[in-house]
């Protein structure tokens, strides 16, 4: 098969309008990642999602609808608090778990009786979105493991062959996924950090909770028990206050001959005179942003990433270290 990176215009979400509608997979831009879409109705176009990206068969999905879709079509009891949140948030990169009604296939939510419902704010996510007029389920469009894809290219790069289109929709500004929020219980609770934060959801809603794993509990959001965001080369992470160790170890590397680069902020990079700096950027925005885009550069030149945490380590850096860590461990 061959796999074309399309422009979105008339043309091309007529492909992808049709690609989806006969049970096919199209590859389209969102805010955070990019993801890898199919007919939420479709039992089958859902299963070759997981197929495509080699993705373990317990890992829900979330489906994806335009900002005028009726959600009452897909989800019982929206509760008082997620409508305010969906006021001062939607479109945007938080998705919201409901009572599934049951009505798009079982795959999706991988039996769960819940059904996880986003509404990018990427205007060539919706325009694609508005053109097929379906809730699309969509994981992010790379393969099962892999650090997620921010750019056309980097879909193109993990799913060649596999998939026909790529709506092209540049480089996603958010940068890391979405906010996933369980609105099934009595008060709000992040199941996953994102660019939608804890404090800003408690902001609206007076109280928002975090799920924390305890020994011996169950996930509630599956996808979080997997490795994740791996660049494919060695990783080392070191804590904020651990960042004279991380030059040393640099340092040495490179004394041996072994291509090491340092992942930082640009704070960070300016304490050492270490050339090999796969720099963040300055602002939490930028560093969210640059991430994945700065693992995947990282893994075509470095033989060894040593990432730095950030020195912040609260609002949207909440999100950013939980995929540096398990990008680096
Ligand atoms: O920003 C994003 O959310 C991107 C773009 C493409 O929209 N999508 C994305 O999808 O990150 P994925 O499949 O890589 O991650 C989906 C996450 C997983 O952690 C999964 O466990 C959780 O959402 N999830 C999906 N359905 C769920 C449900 N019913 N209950 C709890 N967690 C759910
Ligand atoms: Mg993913």
């Amino acid at each position: 098969m061959n796999t074309q990176i399309l422009p979105i215009d008339d043309n091309s979400l007529r492909l992808a309008k049709q690609i989806i509608e006969s049970g096919g997979v199209v590859g389209f831009p969102t805010e955070t990642v990019y993801g890898l879409g199919a007919n939420a109705f479709d039992d089958s176009a859902v299963k070759r999602i997981f197929e495509i990206k080699g993705r373990p068969n317990d890992n829900p999905l979330i489906v994806h609808v335009h900002k005028d879709y009726d959600l009452s079509q897909l989800v019982y009891d929206v509760p008082e608090y997620a409508k305010l949140l969906a006021k001062a948030f939607l479109p945007g990169p938080l998705t919201m778990v409901y009572k599934s009604k049951g009505v798009v296939s079982p795959a999706v939510s991988c039996g769960l009786d819940t059904l996880a419902v986003r509404i990018p704010s990427h205007s060539g996510a919706q325009r694609f979105l508005k053109e097929v007029n379906l809730p699309i389920a969509a994981p992010s469009a790379n393969l099962s493991k892999h650090v997620s894809p921010v750019t056309a290219r980097h879909v193109y790069e993990d799913l060649k062959g596999r998939i026909e289109y790529i709506l092209d929709g540049g480089k996603c500004s958010g940068g890391i996924e979405s906010t996933v929020l369980d609105c099934t219980g009595e008060v709000p609770c992040v199941l996953r950090s994102g660019l939608v934060t804890k404090e800003m959801i408690a902001q609206v809603v007076g109280e928002c909770d975090e799920y924390v794993l305890k020994d011996g509990e169950r996930v509630r959001s599956p996808g979080m028990k997997y490795k994740h965001y791996s660049p494919r080369c060695e990783t080392k992470l070191f804590y904020y206050e651990d960042r004279f160790k991380a030059f040393s170890l640099c340092k040495e590397k490179l004394n041996q001959g072994v291509k090491a680069y340092l992942l930082c902020d640009s704070q960070t990079a300016e304490q050492t005179d270490i050339k090999n700096v796969l720099c963040l950027g300055r602002t939490e925005s930028e560093i969210a942003a640059n991430l994945y885009d700065k693992l995947r550069e990282g893994e075509e030149i470095a033989q060894l990433i040593i990432g730095i945490a950030p020195k912040k380590q609260d609002g949207v850096m909440v999100g950013v270290m939980n995929r540096m860590s398990k990008a680096c461990k």
